[in-house]
């Protein structure tokens, strides 16, 4: 009975009754029955979002998951009255949910004590992981936002990856000053979701396997499939994604294509792999390495605002002994400081304190004085790098690639 009419009729008394789990479910399986599976996933799917617990509903959507390609029953195309799993219909979830699992290990944003399955070879790498978190990572909102929906929060919720045929890959390439958090950010990524990161700085790769580079670019690769979910940072990938025609040298061409074989995974399944770049020079970087599926996104890295920049130093003094710190004014008075900034602000407050300390005899805590102080003497370094962003902006952002910096730079007054 796999009669349209009554299908559009019943999708239209959805409509009036859209809170009417057991009239949804009944078009669901309805169009389950008529071999239109991605239509009663998405039903099932609205019945679920009301209902997570809901048998029925899990049911239609394994079965519609499950065998995409073999329309449910179609000899038993009999809508059941009953939202109850039809027998036979009824998949085995348990072993759908395992099968699932082998794709992306459970438990892995808590499971701190997963190992590496780093093999001799992955040593060289670095496999790492990382204890730093996304909340170590003061403000930058949006890239962390960018970053949830690209990549973490599907990684966490495979069933939704499935619906949605989410692939688990893809590429951010964070750009903006020094010191910002890019590498920091990198690094919180992994340990956010228990993943393992190679870090890989390209002037690294570029010195130690000069000659053999494009088979060592692959062996990296390699390894991060073998390690997915597996996050693979290319730092400073300016050095490498260097224009391909301002390159002098055809040794590092072929480096450029390797890189662009590897993120389109022509020789391996990059399922679980999220390749994270970071630059202070993307306009040298090649346009080619921006096609969606490798670096789809380019993501501005700014300098922390005023509440980024008070949740950074709230972390950076949360264990040093401090008394009558004034946060809002040294907030106040770090306009363009970069994380690093801030960072080398507090040691050196720290040094004022010790140096006291150690010539009077008597231990004291930091003061604001020691603030007031290094303030004198640790100046902002972001300045530098924005203002010879300008020209740029000006000139060569026909694309809108650095509309961000361009709106950024405006609010600042400085294009
Ligand atoms: N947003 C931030 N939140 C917390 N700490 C930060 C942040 N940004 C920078 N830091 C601190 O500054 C240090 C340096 O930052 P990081 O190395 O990530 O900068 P970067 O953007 O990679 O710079 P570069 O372009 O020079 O490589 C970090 O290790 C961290 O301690
Ligand atoms: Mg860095």
């Amino acid at each position: 009975m796999n009669d349209p009419a009554l299908i559009d009729s019943l999708r239209a008394a959805v409509a009036a009754r859209p809170d009417d789990h057991r009239l949804r479910l009944h078009l669901a399986e309805l169009l389950l029955g008529a071999g239109r599976g991605a239509e009663a996933v998405g039903e099932a799917a609205t019945v679920l979002a009301g209902d997570p617990q809901n048998a029925a509903a899990r049911a239609v959507m394994a079965a519609a998951i499950g065998a995409p390609a073999a329309p449910a029953a179609p000899a038993d195309p009999a809508p059941a009255a009953d939202p109850a799993p039809r027998p036979g219909a009824s998949p085995d979830w348990a072993a759908w949910e395992r099968d699932l699992g082998e794709v992306v290990p459970a438990g892995y944003a808590v499971d701190d004590d997963a190992e590496p399955v780093a093999g001799e070879q992955d040593r060289m790498f670095d496999v790492e992981q990382s204890g730093v978190r996304l909340s170590d990572v003061g403000g930058l909102v949006d890239v962390k936002k960018r970053l949830e929906l690209s990549f973490l929060g599907p990684l966490r919720n495979p069933e939704l990856r499935s619906l949605y045929r989410k692939s688990l890959r893809g590429g951010l390439l964070l750009y903006g000053p020094p010191g910002c958090g890019k590498t920091f950010l990198a690094r919180a990524v992994a340990g956010e979701m228990g993943a393992r990161l190679i870090n890989l700085s390209i002037v690294d790769v570029l010195n130690m396997w000069i000659g053999s580079s494009e088979r060592n670019l692959h062996e990296i690769f390699q390894a991060a499939r073998r390690n997915a979910p597996c996050v693979v940072f290319l730092d400073e990938i300016d050095a490498l994604g260097h224009k391909r025609s301002q390159m002098a040298s055809s040794a590092m061409r072929t480096l450029v294509n390797q890189l662009l074989a590897e993120l389109d995974g022509m020789d391996g399944d990059n399922e679980g792999v999220f390749v994270l770049a970071a630059t202070n020079a993307p306009w040298d970087v090649d346009p080619a390495l921006r096609r969606p599926g490798r670096f789809d996104r380019t993501v501005l890295v700014l300098p922390p605002d005023a509440p980024a920049r008070t949740a950074i130093l709230q972390r950076l003094l949360r264990d040093r002994p401090i008394e009558g710190i004034d946060l809002k004014r040294i907030v106040a008075a770090t306009e363009d400081y970069s994380g690093a900034d801030l960072s080398h602000l507090c040691d050196t407050a720290a040094e004022y304190a010790m140096h006291d300390s150690i010539t009077s005899g008597e231990v004291r805590q930091m003061r604001q004085g020691d603030f007031d102080h290094a303030l004198r003497e640790v100046r902002p370094s972001t300045g530098a790098w924005l203002s010879s962003s300008r020209n740029v902006v000006a000139y060569g952002n026909e694309d809108g690639t650095y509309d961000d910096l361009a709106a950024y730079l405006k609010k600042r007054r400085m294009l």
